[in-house]
């Protein structure tokens, strides 16, 4: 692996066990993130002008340039590492770079359990949903651990079954036995080559894939998205960044509305393509919980969540949507 072009002390930080999240707030403080929520350490780095140029070093190593005409940058680095920078002016007090570290190996559901995410109860029920090829979203914030329930949930899909990842960077570890990768790409500096998300998605139908499962659901993509899944591709999945299941509908609008599609449009696709939303979120203890579980539904020409199961420590409490997506894994 080549190394990273980064002083001791940061790339210490960046390979130490639990580290998800690294951050350099210009001169003032270094944060990590890790198992026990964010924390400052005691690292420095030098003054502004060194931050700077560590910053444009590493940009410059994953191939992108770091200036006063391009202020921004969101590279990938060796060792799964993606960087995102800004340097004054935009960023006035200083550079500000953010480090997110991608886990290597794929948790299982079981390790999900062990880690408190997911009851034994809760997982069975997540199992069911994945054997019965129910059309999958996994919503919450940002680092509320969608992208690593995701890959557990792709590594139930039957070894028999071919699944095409659709990602913007290589993020899904999983350890199913038949699992392709697409990398969307952006444009290179003179604007041209960029292969996005839709484009991705639309390829992945001519792959011959069981299950279509795309990293992120964040832009104009959920048209092609929703056309694919309501053409035979169940057991598909994807994650969104929403704060509850309940506002996975109107998040849905908004992407839709990128793609040109009204919002009556988003929700009757949408009801007849996606069967349920599993939503997690990140408790102030730093454990990533599995809450709750919706199923959707058109009501009125309105796209609705309704409340399936909530996840309350060991125990799942059954809401009213319940019944009707239990008789749909009885039945598979
Ligand atoms: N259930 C979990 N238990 C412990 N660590 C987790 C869990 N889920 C995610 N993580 C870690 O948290 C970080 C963020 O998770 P990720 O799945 O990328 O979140 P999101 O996709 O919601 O932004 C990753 O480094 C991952 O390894
Ligand atoms: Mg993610």
């Amino acid at each position: 692996m080549t190394e990273l072009a980064a002083p001791a002390a940061l790339s210490a930080l960046l390979t130490a066990p639990g580290v998800t999240d690294v951050l350099i707030n210009g001169t003032e403080a270094v944060w990590v993130d890790g198992a026990g929520g964010l924390r400052r350490v005691a690292v420095h780095l030098g003054d502004q002008a060194a931050v700077r140029s560590l910053a444009v070093r590493l940009a410059a190593q994953g191939g992108r340039r770091l200036d006063d005409a391009v202020p921004t940058v969101d590279v990938h680095l060796p060792g799964s590492i993606r960087m995102h920078a800004v340097v004054p002016p935009v960023a006035p007090a200083g550079p500000l770079i953010s480090f997110r570290i991608f886990r290597r190996q794929a948790l299982t559901l079981a390790d999900l359990t062990a880690h408190g995410t997911v009851s034994a109860a809760g997982a069975e029920a997540l199992r069911a949903l994945v054997g019965a090829r129910v059309n999958l979203m996994v919503s919450g914030a940002t680092g509320a651990g969608k992208t690593t329930l995701l890959a557990a949930l792709v590594s139930l899909a039957a070894p028999t079954e071919r699944v095409v990842v659709i990602e913007e960077a290589q993020e899904i570890v999983t350890s199913h036995p038949h699992c392709v990768r697409l990398e969307a790409r952006n444009a290179n500096a003179e604007g041209s080559g960029s292969v996005t998300l839709t484009d991705l998605v639309r390829e992945s139908l001519r792959m011959r894939p069981d299950r279509i499962v795309l990293g992120e659901c964040r832009g104009e993509e959920v048209r092609e998205v929703l056309t694919a899944l309501n053409t035979g591709h169940d057991g598909s999945a994807a994650t969104i960044h929403a704060n509850s299941c309940g506002d996975v509908p109107a998040r849905l609008v908004a992407l839709g509305s990128l793609a040109g599609l009204d919002g009556r449009t988003v929700a009757v696709q949408a009801a007849a393509a996606l069967g349920a939303v599993v939503h997690l979120a990140r408790a102030a203890d730093g454990v990533r919980r599995v809450t709750e579980l919706a199923a959707f539904e058109l009501a009125g020409g309105e796209l609705l969540a309704r409340p399936a199961l909530s996840f309350q420590g060991e125990r799942l409490v059954e809401g009213e949507a319940w019944p009707a997506l239990a008789r749909r894994l009885e039945r598979a």
